[in-house]
């Protein structure tokens, strides 16, 4: 069959995370074994306005699948917010002949896709796009999985190991902030994986001396003397619940803010894995005529939804795991 699209852009926008460099080899070298050109965007939609592009070939991607961030750069664009911006994204697209176009980011990437297909169509241009989800938060409603979600989780979980050990040696209380943007799944799997003795998340309200003093005095009571309390940023600030803990409990805490430091590093297994997988149902997409589609994943399959109506999906915490990680943290 022939290809719907002829010459397609890649362009990374809004957070970087792990597994986008694996997401962009996969998106080139399907295209290429398809016989579809592809243009790499640098710097997200910023890029597209200004015409900021490389030529992408399979060499171009070689030796990067192991690396951390994004070779094509990322920003977040205010320009390209308004409709002049939009024009102007368009209006690139038609100048380097591009009839399709995959965007790797969270939900803002999305939205920006869709501005981007409505500007094209009242232009009369034919734009394909496909999103393909990559955050570390995983807070996109239609995916129950987003790329560089295990790999912050696991970088997160070596830092905390480590905390642990001083924490342990001072017996000390250790208040943990961990990133997520709104969303808890960060803090609810790492809080799992280290044994937090809290773990709190923005679906559900704060409340200090349920989700926090309680459990401390219960570990305390069960001969703990060391603590570890996870905080997503959504939650809370780590800061203000290390003051909380100081005022109310008289303990001497020590705040760690992670960080950018979980945006970074090689790509575990997964996300290299799952952002080749989703990279080449971008193309493949692409290629059979598709269009305002995200690439998602159901449990682990790979498939694809309207974009409209995937930005419309809401995501909240698996229940099953967020019940786990309240029994393990001691109800
Ligand atoms: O969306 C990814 C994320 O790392 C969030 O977890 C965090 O809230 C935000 O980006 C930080 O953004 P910035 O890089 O602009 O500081």
């Amino acid at each position: 069959m022939e290809n719907a699209v002829k010459r397609i852009g890649v362009l990374t926008s809004g957070g970087d995370a792990p597994g986008m460099n694996a997401c962009i080899r996969a998106v080139v070298r399907s295209a290429n074994a398809r016989g579809i050109e592809c243009v790499g965007i640098r710097r997200g939609w910023q890029g597209l306005i200004a015409g900021d592009i490389m030529e992408m070939d399979n060499a171009s991607v070689s030796r990067i699948i192991n690396r951390g961030g994004t070779m094509l750069y990322t920003a977040r664009s205010d320009e390209f917010r308004t409709l002049e911006g939009q024009k102007k994204a368009a209006a690139t697209c038609k100048l380097l002949g591009l009839d399709g176009l995959v965007a790797i980011g969270g939900d803002g990437t999305f939205r920006g896709a869709l501005a981007l297909s409505r500007q094209a169509a009242e232009a009369g241009e034919h734009l394909q796009v496909v999103g393909i989800p990559a955050t570390i938060d995983n807070d996109i409603g239609c995916s129950n999985y987003t790329i560089g979600f295990d790999t912050a989780c696991n970088t997160a979980i070596e830092c905390i190991d480590k905390l642990r050990d001083t924490m342990q040696s001072h017996e000390r209380c250790s208040v943990v902030e961990v990133m997520g943007h709104r969303s808890g799944y960060l803090a609810l799997y790492v809080g799992v994986a280290i044994g937090a003795t809290a773990v709190l998340v923005p679906e559900r309200p704060y409340d200090f001396e349920k989700h926090v003093a309680e459990k401390i005095r219960r570990a305390r009571l069960s001969g703990k003397t060391n603590f570890m309390i996870v905080v997503a940023e959504g939650a809370a600030s780590g800061m203000a619940v290390g003051e909380e803990i100081r005022r109310e409990l008289g303990l001497d805490p020590r705040v760690t803010i992670l960080g950018h430091i979980q945006r970074g590093g090689s790509p575990s297994a997964k996300d290299r894995v799952t952002a080749t997988r989703m990279g080449y149902e971008a193309v493949q997409l692409l290629a059979e005529g598709k269009t305002n589609r995200i690439v998602c994943t159901s449990g682990e399959q790979i498939v694809n939804v309207d974009i409209d109506e995937g930005l419309a999906m809401t995501k909240t915490l698996d229940p099953e795991e967020f019940e786990v990680m309240t029994a393990m943290t001691g109800r």
